[in-house]
C-alpha cells in the first residue's frame, strides 16, 4: 500500500495590517502573559514610531501563528530600529518561524536603509540571527534592564558601532 502524502501549506510572511492588530494583541497577550506591559521595552515603544511597514505575521493557513513588531527609535543621534515584541504560538514553535520572523523583519529594515536593529531579549536565542550584546554595552535603556540581554544587529559594515547613550524617540 503506498503511504499518501501529507500536505502541509507553507507559511506565509505578510506585513502588518491595521486589520490585523487584534490578532496580534491577543497572539502577544497569550505568549508573554500579564507581565508584558511591564517590560522596559514597554517604555520605549510607548515614545518610538510604531512601523508596520517593517512589521510581519507569519500565517499558517489562514491562522495567524506568529508576529515581530519594529519601531524607530534613535540613539547617538542615529536612527535605530527597535525590535519587538517576537511571538510564535506555543504549538507552532520550534519550526523556524521564529528566526523567519527576526530575520524578515532585519532585511526590510536593511531594505529601508537603517544600519542597526536594537532589542531585549536572550543572547542564547538571537544570536542565532546574528545580535550580540558586547556592541550594546553603552546603550541605556529608560527603565531599568539586565544590560546582558539589549542586543544589537549590524545591517550594514559597522551599522553596529559607536551607538551610546540613551535611547531617544526619533528625530522627526
Ligand atoms: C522565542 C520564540 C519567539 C521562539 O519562536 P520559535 O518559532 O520557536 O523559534 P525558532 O523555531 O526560530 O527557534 C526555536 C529554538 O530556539 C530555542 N529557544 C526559544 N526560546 C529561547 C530562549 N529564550 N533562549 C534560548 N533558546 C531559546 C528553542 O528551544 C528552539 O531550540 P532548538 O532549535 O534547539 O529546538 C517563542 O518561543 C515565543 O513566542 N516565546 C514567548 C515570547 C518570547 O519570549 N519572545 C522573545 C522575547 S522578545
Amino acid at each position: 500500500m503506498t503511504a499518501e502524502p501529507i500536505l502541509q501549506p507553507a507559511l506565509i510572511y505578510q506585513t502588518e495590517r491595521p486589520q490585523d492588530a487584534p490578532a496580534v494583541e491577543a497572539l502577544i497577550d497569550r505568549a508573554f502573559g500579564p507581565g508584558r506591559y511591564t517590560k522596559s521595552s514597554e517604555r520605549v515603544r510607548e515614545f518610538a514610531t510604531f512601523r508596520p511597514d517593517l512589521s510581519f505575521c507569519a500565517w499558517h493557513d489562514g491562522r495567524l501563528i506568529g508576529v515581530v513588531r519594529q519601531y524607530l527609535v534613535e540613539v547617538s543621534g542615529r536612527p535605530v530600529i527597535f525590535l519587538g515584541p517576537l511571538a510564535v504560538e506555543e504549538d507552532e514553535r520550534k519550526h523556524g518561524a521564529g528566526a523567519d520572523l527576526v530575520e524578515h523583519g532585519c532585511e526590510a529594515a536593511r531594505a529601508a536603509g537603517y544600519g542597526a536593529v536594537l532589542l531585549v531579549g536572550d543572547e542564547a536565542y538571537f544570536r542565532r540571527t546574528g545580535f550580540a550584546a558586547a556592541p550594546a554595552a553603552s546603550i541605556r535603556m529608560p527603565g531599568p534592564v539586565d544590560q546582558r540581554r539589549l542586543l544589537l544587529r549590524a545591517l550594514t559594515p559597522g551599522g553596529d558601532q559607536g551607538l551610546a547613550g540613551p535611547v531617544l524617540p526619533p528625530a522627526k
